[in-house]
């Protein structure tokens, strides 16, 4: 997820002309997509408070090396009766948190109708009149409803993201607004697939770890786990190199699960090298997140995301975290520790407070695990 209160709406923004001149009218934040309906020119500038590309600093992007490419972990196995299979895939899934942080995850048996309908309902949410988004528009973030723009980075004052967002809280209570009609009860089936897939994966991980399968599950409280559903989209940018729609960041939980409409504007970090993440259709993007890095004591590292706009295509991503319960204390694991002989290198803080701490300081570029760290690895 990516942190932050979003800037508050005001109505007034949306009523500023448009100026018919070279950009896009912006003074205030204002959701993308109404600020695009309300243009009429569709080739125009984007507003300079969109223009993120001089202080983001954001590295340009790389070509995959040959020999590397992003892992694909089979479902199917990590959860074969068949013992030989399931330790291949349990080395498989090691190998991927250890080297990328970050895997395609097939046959994992969430219906590709689901994960279709999941999309479609989202959007169909985001694209309603701007009444209707307001009645969520609220700035706290422990709101469990929150239609929003851009993130509240704090890089320079009046600077806006290109993308809207919906973020529903799903578990341990399920929320999700009324409106439009089937939105809530796919999100809700969604949210209990995603959820199932995560349980599997952290028994897979902590066995990977040389622990026995409920390890983390118990450590982290993840029967009352905190989950975050979060729907972003990002309408065609008439400059993409010049905005961004969510700049490098490191998601909060334990692992994150996303999909998209088919249009591909993830890209990953990867031994100090950008890469663009082209997800296999039907396949879950999972990668790991910082209370992963913390338990496991900085082993398998929260991973540097982020997510690019382009000039042609509407994008929608639902990025769902997986996260401890929320008044879990998360420390480096002591049996972890003492298993590998390394001294703790976070302090331990409660996952709700790290959350506040994440959504209060985001600086771009640099994970907020920095910010509880005692010592490098
Ligand atoms: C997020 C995120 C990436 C994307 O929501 O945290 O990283 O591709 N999204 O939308
Ligand atoms: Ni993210």
């Amino acid at each position: 997820m990516a942190s932050a209160a979003a800037p508050a709406f005001h109505q007034s923004s949306l009523d500023s002309s448009s100026g018919g001149g070279a950009a896009l009218n912006a003074p205030k934040p204002v959701s993308v997509k109404e600020l695009l309906d309300s243009s009429t020119d569709s080739s125009t500038a984007i507003p300079t408070n969109y223009n993120t590309s001089s202080f983001l600093n954001e590295p340009a992007v790389s070509e995959p090396d040959d020999q590397e490419s992003i892992p694909v972990i089979d479902f199917g196995l990590l959860t074969s009766p068949d013992p030989n299979q399931r330790s291949q895939a349990v080395q498989d899934l090691t190998k991927a948190c250890e080297e990328w942080g970050f895997f395609l995850l097939v046959n994992h048996g969430v219906p590709e109708s689901l994960m279709k309908e999941t999309v479609e309902a989202c959007d169909r949410f985001l694209n309603q009149t701007m009444e209707e988004k307001l009645k969520f528009a609220g700035r706290d973030v422990w709101e469990p409803i929150r239609f929003g723009t851009s993130i509240d980075i704090k890089v320079a004052a009046n600077c806006f993201l290109w993308r809207d967002f919906l973020k529903l809280f799903v578990h341990p209570h399920f929320n999700a607004p009324t409106k439009p009609e089937g939105l809530s009860e796919v999100v809700q089936e969604y949210s209990k697939r995603t959820r199932q897939v995560v349980q599997e994966l952290l028994r897979g991980i902590s066995e990977g770890l040389g622990m026995e399968r409920g390890f983390i599950e118990k450590a982290m409280n993840f029967e009352s786990g905190f989950q975050l559903f979060a729907a972003n989209l990002y309408p065609p940018c008439p400059q993409p190199e010049l905005a961004m729609g969510i700049p490098a960041h490191a998601d909060h939980g334990l692992l994150t699960i996303l999909i998209q409409n088919g249009v591909d504007g993830l890209q990953i970090q990867h031994k100090g090298k950008w890469f663009s993440a082209k997800p296999i259709p039907n396949s879950l993007v999972v990668n790991t997140a910082d209370q992963l890095d913390i338990f496991t004591n900085g082993k398998y590292k929260s991973i540097m995301h982020r997510a690019v706009v382009n000039s042609k295509s509407a994008r929608m991503s639902i990025a769902v975290a997986h996260g401890p319960s929320l008044d879990t204390e998360v420390s480096p694991s002591p049996e972890l520790m003492e298993k590998e002989g390394r001294p703790a290198v976070f302090k331990p803080m409660k996952y709700k407070e790290y959350m506040e701490l994440q959504q209060t300081k985001p600086t771009p570029g640099v994970p907020c695990s920095e910010l509880i760290r005692i010592r490098t690895p």
